[in-house]
């Protein structure tokens, strides 16, 4: 037996179904559906539209009425397409030697970086990383986020990234949010490796990357091109090894140097992720290709350095999404909103291209088609602001906690 449920009416309803993927987009575009109501049908929409005309259709359907009794504003379910929440440890050492004047590079060959969370997180056992991941992943939630891409890249051997990848997939199991798993295993070249970069890459594609297909642990490979870490050139034949074996490309690019979004657009990447450095050239190229420009406004805040050029990749037409990098060295903070809205005003981002990169062009980042906008058919996930005007939620800055949260037609929150 089907089970439907009528939830509403809304004040405003933000559908971002119909808008193009790719380009500027004024606020004059947006959709908004007022006093409109939705029907969820199990885990997905039935039926999306204004209150009275829903309702006469739900009493058809028998369904059950989650009745909204204040003013809200309901949008897609948010999604962050780019996390490292799996990892042991913590980097405040790092953060302090940072801002004392230390750079990201100068404390990664010191020892800090990304090998400390390396070395805590082999250490830490699968049920704590599992707890770890729940933990930030129900913080998510409670703000919204129904979907969080996940990486690995801590683990850094076949067995650690087998660890990592395994641990997500459970933690997938105990959350109520979709958390989406993406091998990092090139993230750096392990210090304890006994051989080459191209040594190493190659053990992982050749053992890691079966076992990955074998046991469904991911569908996706991200590799961090960058100096200090992999060249273009070393990454060629693990990303053609990749692509061989029928995985999604995505590439941390354009950090500090350029040369990451070539590497995207010439594997034909679902994103390209970072792009701080990007320059005129970069952001030519992104824009014309199908490659989705991710920003990552919270490494930036970490890190204290330059946004990524989103006015730009847009004005170019470029895909934009924003994510949040969550990660314990250059992303502690961890909220999307406050970091997606900051960007916005630093950036000089409309209010339509801020939520598309944090829902249906950011499901786009993950090759995701079954959500990111509220249409028949899709997941019913969905997130609620105690507001009569949606464009409240910026202009608090991404603080103003929602009212409501549903994921696959379930409230997982309601305050
Ligand atoms: O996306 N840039 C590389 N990787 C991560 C940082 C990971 C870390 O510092 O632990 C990032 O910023
Ligand atoms: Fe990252």
């Amino acid at each position: 037996m089907k089970k439907y449920t009528l939830i509403g009416p809304f004040k405003q309803i933000l559908t971002m179904a119909g808008l193009p993927l790719k380009g500027a987009l004024s606020d004059e575009q947006l959709p908004i559906l007022e006093n409109g109501g939705i029907i969820m049908v199990d885990e997905k929409i039935h039926a999306v539209g204004s209150y009275p005309e829903i309702q006469t259709e739900a009493n058809r359907l028998n369904a059950e009425n989650i009745h909204i009794q204040t003013n809200m504003v309901c949008l897609p379910g948010l999604i962050d397409a780019h996390t490292h929440i799996c990892f042991g440890g913590s980097r405040a050492n790092d953060y302090a030697l940072r801002n004392s004047g230390k750079t990201y590079l100068e404390i990664a060959k010191a020892g800090g970086g990304i090998w400390d969370t390396v070395t805590e997180t082999r250490k830490a056992a699968t049920s704590s990383l599992i707890a770890g991941v729940k933990t930030r992943a129900d913080r998510h939630l409670t703000r919204g986020v129904t979907t969080i891409e996940v990486k690995s890249g801590y683990g850094l051997s076949v067995q650690e990234e087998l660890k990592m990848l395994r641990a997500i997939a459970l933690a997938n199991e105990q959350c109520q949010s979709d958390l989406i798993p993406t091998c990092l295993a090139a993230h750096m070249v392990p210090k304890d490796y006994n051989g080459t970069a191209d040594d190493y890459l190659l053990e992982i594609s050749t053992s890691l990357f079966p076992i990955l297909k074998k046991e469904n642990l991911s569908h996706r490979i991200d590799a961090f091109v960058e100096e200090g870490a992999f060249s273009p050139a070393s990454i060629a034949a693990y990303f053609d090894m990749a692509k061989a074996m029928g995985f999604d490309i995505t590439v941390h690019a354009d950090q500090f140097s350029t040369g990451g979004s070539a590497v995207a657009v010439k594997y034909d990447a679902i994103s390209a992720d970072h792009l701080e450095a990007s320059t005129e050239k970069e952001i030519q190229l992104l824009a014309k290709s199908n490659v989705v420009a991710t920003a990552l406004p919270g490494a930036s805040m970490g890190l204290g350095c330059n946004y990524a050029p989103a006015r730009r990749l847009l004005d170019a037409g470029a895909a934009l999404a924003i994510a949040s990098d969550w990660n314990p060295g250059s992303a502690p903070m961890g909220n999307l909103l406050v970091q997606a809205a900051v960007l916005g005003s630093f950036e000089k981002l409309t209010n339509t291209e801020v939520l598309s990169g944090i829902t249906f062009r950011a499901a786009t980042a993950l090759n995701l088609k079954d959500r990111g906008t509220l249409k028949t058919g899709l997941l019913a996930d969905l997130v609620a602001f105690p507001t009569n005007d949606y464009r409240e939620i910026f202009y608090q800055q991404g603080m103003m906690p929602p009212s409501l949260v549903c994921k696959k037609g379930k409230l997982v929150m309601d305050i």
